[in-house]
């Protein structure tokens, strides 16, 4: 079968990677892609938000399956467009994606499916919010309830941060629209984890878990980013934690959203803080995380392509009952490699020396996925965005997979790279 894969990071690497190694795959279509998906299939200059585009690519390349990376066109409605239109799509309808596009509809689907989560309140006037946070103890979170690329969530420590960044995002300084509604939510202690599941609207099935290191700096300091880094299994959840995890919440998700009458087909995400009280959802994401994606797909064994279809067809349990969902033993570690000054402002096309290109993963190998990455005009590969590459090592055990990325990363450079050296750590 032919598969159009949508997006340009290092998730869509991954997927590209995944599903070209699949059998029964013929072609492989990336939009608009990046030097490294290149490797695995056709780049094709396509807007991921240009759906009539997207719907004549379709056409032409006599298209199979349409799996989408990443959220803003799921929350624009691109599944609801090609599905329309006959097409086969992994990835939610617009409906579904209100769970990540929507802050506050995601809490209130979270309380009225009796889903852990922290208390919270949502607000759209200035002077409510102002004098909520000064009713109840801090730190504070403040999320602005739309999309914001990651970067929509402030935790406050004192009262004049809070009241400023209320103020910011209700104005629409800090993030535009997106802030113009906020949820301000209890402060979670406990180690973050993220549990992802595959659904296809009539079952829920989970994947490994994995963890993130979403800030910028060694033992979780700095700013926030889009990932630093990932690994997975998880040595700190137990069989039973992750049971609970299914049963409590990916499985209550699933039918929380059957239940409001959705036929979500594509990725729950669930962003889990794992507090002394059990598992609770700090977000929902509706696609494949980023770097999570670059660190489980390779975990799995098996025919990615045709349980992407599966999902999307709505036949995953006799798929999974003819196949199963094979989840390699060997533990994976995924470093980003970022540009000098990100998150924040940072040059773009500095040279890159000495990525080796992804190639079948055997035990011991090494997968360097591209996401912010280019072609000079001399065609020599440059940076081109904030998170440039992913290294990810696949070994029997965390420590040697550790070990593993962490030497294949001394073979590629970039001036000013810099990248988080305790990723992988037990809980860092
Ligand atoms: P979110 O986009 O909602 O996942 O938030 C981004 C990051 O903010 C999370 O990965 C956490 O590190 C942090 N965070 C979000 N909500 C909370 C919370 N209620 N308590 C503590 N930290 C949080
Ligand atoms: N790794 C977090 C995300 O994809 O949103």
């Amino acid at each position: 079968m032919r598969v159009l894969v949508i997006g340009s990071g290092g998730r869509e690497h991954a997927l590209a990677w995944a599903i070209h190694r699949s059998p029964g795959v013929e072609k492989v279509l990336i939009a608009p892609g990046n030097p490294g998906t290149g490797a695995h299939g056709v780049n094709v200059t396509i807007d991921p938000m240009d759906f009539e585009a997207i719907y004549d690519l379709c056409r032409e390349e006599q298209l199979r399956l349409v799996a989408v990376g990443p959220e803003n066109p799921l929350a624009a409605g691109i599944a609801d467009f090609l599905t329309a239109r006959g097409i086969s799509v992994f990835g939610p309808m617009r409906a579904g994606a209100q769970l990540e596009a929507s802050k506050s509809t995601a809490k209130d689907f979270m309380a009225r499916h009796g889903i852990p989560h922290a208390r919270y309140k949502v607000f759209e006037r200035q002077e409510d919010a102002v004098e909520y946070v000064r009713s109840v103890p801090g730190p504070w979170v403040i999320k602005a309830d739309g999309l914001a690329y990651g970067k929509g969530v402030t935790i406050a420590s004192d009262m004049g941060e809070a009241v400023d960044a209320i103020g910011q995002m209700l104005s629409g300084k800090l993030h535009g629209q997106a802030g113009r509604r906020i949820v301000i939510e209890e402060f979670l202690e406990g180690i973050e984890a993220t549990a992802m599941a595959l659904c296809d609207g009539n079952t829920v099935f989970p994947l490994p878990m994995a963890k993130d290191h979403k800030r910028v700096f060694d033992g979780d300091k700095g700013p926030m980013t889009g990932g630093m880094g990932a690994y997975s299994p998880l040595p700190f959840v137990t069989p039973e934690m992750e049971k609970a995890i299914y049963r409590d919440i990916l499985h209550k998700t699933f039918l929380g959203l059957k239940g409001d009458g959705v036929d979500y087909r594509g990725v729950i995400y669930a962003g889990l803080m794992l507090t002394a009280d059990g598992p609770k959802v700090l977000e929902y994401n509706v696609r494949f995380g980023d770097p999570e994606a670059q660190c489980v797909l390779p975990r799995l064994a098996g025919d990615f392509a045709g349980l992407l279809l599966a999902c999307a067809e709505g036949r995953l349990e006799s798929f999974v009952s003819d196949k199963g969902i094979e989840v390699r033993d060997e533990a994976a570690v995924t470093v980003v490699l970022a540009s000098p000054g990100y998150p924040g402002g940072y040059p773009k096309g500095l040279p890159i020396e000495g990525p080796a290109g992804p190639g079948d993963m055997h035990s011991g190998d090494v997968l360097v996925f591209h996401a912010g990455t280019g072609l000079d005009e001399r065609g020599s590969l440059v940076t081109s965005g904030g998170r440039v590459l992913a290294v990810t090592a696949l070994m029997p055990t965390l420590s040697q997979a550790r070990s593993k990325a962490y030497g294949a990363i001394e073979q590629v450079t970039f001036p000013g790279v810099h990248y988080r050296k305790d990723i992988g750590g037990i809980e860092a």
